[in-house]
């Protein structure tokens, strides 16, 4: 059932371009319209929603820490995420006007059910968006939204990431159309560039082969850190907790605008850093500041390893390996940029001998506090 690959997780990413494109299936009526019959919350309650508070675990939790960006940017709703079991023992302010939106891929996680309790007390809807059906979350919740990854065995996630950021998006772009911060034509827009988002994917997971060689080469490394910025930031820590769990390697995330702060002190010779750096083509001068920090790390003798947009030149100089992936709006880019460090984490601890299915110490679901 591993169809033909050597892991379950192998299996997963690969799966990938499915489970967006079976999360993105069959949301739209016959006039092209976003329709989300799941979310039986009130119209007007959504309406008047005033903060969306996102609770999740793990790497749920940085698939809300992306849809952040996108949900405040589209409905101009201030958007919080929070772990779990921090959101419940900090007495959060929530109440009949909060959206509560809890991300679970086995909707059995203990901490994130006892949040969700917590919050419907308060008064809040809650909104779950899950993969598995039938399971404790959406029972207790006031809706769902399941992602269509298909099951997912390996502990450490991989396609319930990206299928969560789907599904997290089409939450947000149904609030954007139904709030009146967007006009049909621009939902429309943004919906057609997500669906051209699987075969992205899929062009990302054919072009691995170099991703991979490098994972090999590096079995041996004590450390590695991740940089990234704006989504590039909860990319960059998926990157490393990928690396941690499977690879039981020490890995850090970094907001790159961060690293003068404080973990540029990390930086010797030899260091590895995966960098996501933002689309040239954004609006702002971000790219060009992670690409000043590139030639910062670099010339601390770090080794550089770049995730760039296809024709991105300006990152060549200060990059030892670039790891080129498809064009895509910026909100977009973190379904593309994550896959080639999910195959490095994947690769790495392969090569290292290890059960990337069934890593040490960790469960599938953590069905106690
Ligand atoms: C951890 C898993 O125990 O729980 C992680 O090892 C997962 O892979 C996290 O991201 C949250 O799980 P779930 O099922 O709530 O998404």
């Amino acid at each position: 059932e591993k169809g033909g690959f050597r892991s379950f997780m192998d299996k997963e990413i690969h799966d990938q371009p499915h489970a967006v494109a079976d999360t993105l299936l069959g949301r739209t009526d016959a006039q092209g319209r976003l329709v989300l019959d799941e979310v039986r919350i009130d119209e007007s309650v959504l309406r008047s929603v005033d903060k969306i508070v996102v609770i999740a675990c793990g790497t749920a939790a940085y698939a809300g820490q992306v849809a952040k960006y996108a949900i405040e940017h589209w409905c101009r709703v201030p958007v919080e995420v929070e772990l779990a079991h921090e959101f419940r023992y900090r007495d959060p302010v929530v109440n009949e006007r909060t959206l509560v939106v809890a991300v679970s891929q086995s909707g059995e996680t203990m901490d994130t059910l006892m949040a969700v309790r917590h919050a419907r007390e308060q008064g809040a809807k809650v909104l779950a968006i899950v993969n598995t059906h039938g399971s404790t979350i959406p029972r207790e919740a006031d809706a769902v939204l399941y992602t269509h990854a298909g099951p997912e065995i390996a502990v450490a996630s991989t396609k319930a990431f990206l299928a969560q950021i789907t599904a997290a998006y089409l939450l947000g772009l149904y609030l954007a159309q139904l709030r009146g911060n967007m006009f049909a034509d621009e939902v429309t827009a943004i919906l057609d560039e997500l669906r051209a988002m699987p075969d992205k994917i899929q062009q990302v997971l054919d072009r691995a082969g170099r991703v991979r060689e490098i994972a090999r080469w590096m079995a041996d490394t004590q450390s590695v850190l991740f940089l990234g910025r704006h989504v590039g930031f909860p990319v960059a820590m998926e990157g490393a907790l990928k690396l941690k769990e499977l690879a039981y390697i020490h890995a850090e995330g970094f907001a790159a605008g961060e690293l003068k702060h404080g973990p540029i002190a990390l930086i010797e010779p030899g260091q590895p850093v995966f960098v996501i750096v933002p689309s040239p083509r954004g609006r702002d001068s971000l790219h060009s500041k992670v690409v000043s920090n590139i030639q910062e790390i670099r010339a601390r003798g770090a080794r550089t390893l770049v995730i760039a947009e296809d024709g991105d030149e300006a990152v060549r100089p200060f990059a030892d390996e670039v790891f080129y992936v498809p064009k895509s709006p910026t909100l977009l880019a973190p379904l593309l940029a994550v896959v080639p460090l999910q195959v490095f984490a994947c690769e790495l601890a392969t090569a290292k001998g290890l059960d990337v299915d069934q890593p040490r110490n960790l469960a599938k679901s953590v069905t106690v506090e």
